[in-house]
């Protein structure tokens, strides 16, 4: 098992250039099946869950041809199956949307349920209502789901909950469906109007991607002899932002929206930082404690779930006594655990979690519990005094590219060590 040894304190400054976003390629890609042809997919980022997820596609009858570690040309005139491999799709939630696209272009689907970071209960009731919506049936038994439709029809979807997955997964089995459908309370993240432009860049109509209403006004087929840029990673951004906030450095963050970045920008200047946009980059620097904080977790445009764990470490050294509430999750507060063995003072009950500003951390052995905790745990062991060994590495590889040498080049002291487990 391989593991992260890290030494500090460190300031992080310098320049890290942005990957494709995970939360995005782990959409695009099950959505090329709804395709009948080739199409290009660049800027994926060269993670394990685009690895694992080319290689279903595969098993169900793509053709894929690496041009780079970034770039595959993608054949998808001949599908073989619509059972997703259950011992692949176990291993990472963004599996069920093969769902959506199998039930979109086949009609029927069976996929193993999801897997994924555990978060807490993680249930798919509104996904299950979009695909009822459009005519499908469905039915979980034996660890599996499994959904056909003789057609699928357009209707109007309402979202009891505003959901990334269910929104995503509504949009992909109504691409090809008869007649309009409309998503009303749809989630508004980045990826999702990223996962609609490459969808229209192939052929499909859809309007109002990134707003509250979704419009898909079904097509007969997607052609696809196009390419597709995946769009920046923002929860990648906004992690580096929260380093050098919480390393007290100053970093230029390149290949990046400013604009996702809203919210986490107004934090950070609320609590002493400097934000320069640049408009394909921004760069953020922070020459002081921070201030204390109130922070709440919000489907997007609010602060991001996924920046959680990372803003806890910038707030555990800040100055006074902060909050933060987590509202899209039930548990993603066990990183906390790991930050308390480092000599945080904080208290995790709930949704909320209280942090009692401290001086400094202390070095020590800690666990990754999920990709964004591991992420939050090496911005912990760069500020640290003295080594910090962190294990469980496997949860970070699946949403970060190169990510210990993107902080290596930043100047932290951090190396990638494999275990050699004694039989
Ligand atoms: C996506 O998960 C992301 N994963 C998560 O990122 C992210 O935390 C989450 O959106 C919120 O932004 C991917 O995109 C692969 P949701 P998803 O459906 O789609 C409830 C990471 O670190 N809900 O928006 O599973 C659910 O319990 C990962 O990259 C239902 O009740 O999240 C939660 O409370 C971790 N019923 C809320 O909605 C449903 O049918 C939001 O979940 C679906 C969801």
């Amino acid at each position: 098992m391989d593991k992260l040894v890290i030494h500090g304190p460190t300031k992080l400054k310098g320049e890290v250039t942005i990957s494709g976003a995970k939360n995005a390629a782990v959409a695009i890609l099950p959505a090329a099946l709804l395709i009948n042809g080739v199409c290009r997919i660049e800027n994926l980022p060269n993670i394990s869950d685009v690895k694992m997820y080319c290689k279903i596609l595969q098993e169900l009858g793509a053709k894929i041809t690496w041009i780079t570690e970034n770039e595959i040309e993608i054949d998808t005139r001949d599908l073989s199956c619509t059972q997703a491999p259950l011992e692949m799709t176990s291993k990472f939630r963004a599996s069920y949307y093969l769902l959506g696209v199998l039930l979109g272009r086949c009609g029927t689907a069976e996929v193993g349920l999801p897997g994924g970071c555990n978060l807490g209960a993680r249930p798919i009731d509104q996904h299950i209502k979009a695909f009822e919506a459009l005519g499908a049936k469905v039915d979980i038994a034996q660890g599996k789901i499994t959904a056909k439709a003789k057609k699928l029809v357009g209707t109007s979807i309402y979202m009891d909950i505003v959901s990334v997955g269910a929104t995503i997964n509504a949009v992909l089995a109504a691409v090809l469906a008869d007649g309009t459908t409309t998503i009303d309370n749809a989630a508004k993240e980045p990826h999702i109007v990223d996962l609609a432009n490459f969808l229209n860049t192939m052929g499909a109509d859809i309007r109002g991607a990134g707003t509250d209403v979704i419009k898909i006004n079904g097509v007969k087929e997607l052609r696809g002899n196009a390419t597709y840029s995946v769009v920046p990673d923002q929860i990648e951004a906004g992690t580096f932002m929260l380093a050098a906030v919480a390393s007290r450095g100053n970093i230029l963050i390149k290949n990046c929206i400013p604009e996702h970045l809203d919210c986490i920008t107004a934090k950070i200047l609320e609590i002493g930082g400097t934000v320069e946009d640049y408009g394909d980059s921004i760069r953020v620097s922070m020459n002081k404690r921070p201030n204390k904080a109130t922070v709440k977790t919000l489907p997007y445009p609010g602060f991001p779930t996924d920046l959680q764990p990372q803003m806890g470490v910038v707030l555990a050294t800040a100055d006074g006594t902060s909050t933060l509430h987590e509202s899209i999750w039930e548990s993603r507060f066990q990183y906390t655990f790991e930050l308390n063995k480092m000599g945080a003072k904080i208290t995790a009950q709930g949704k909320s979690a209280v942090f009692e500003g401290v001086k400094e951390l202390t070095g020590s052995p800690v666990y990754a519990t999920d990709l964004r905790a591991g992420a939050a745990l090496i911005i912990a062991g760069t500020i640290a005094n003295g080594e910090t060994q962190l294990y469980n590495i496997e949860h970070i590889d699946r949403g970060y590219e190169n990510i210990e040498e993107k902080f290596r080049n930043l100047g932290a002291n951090i190396q990638r060590v494999t275990e050699q487990i004694e039989m």
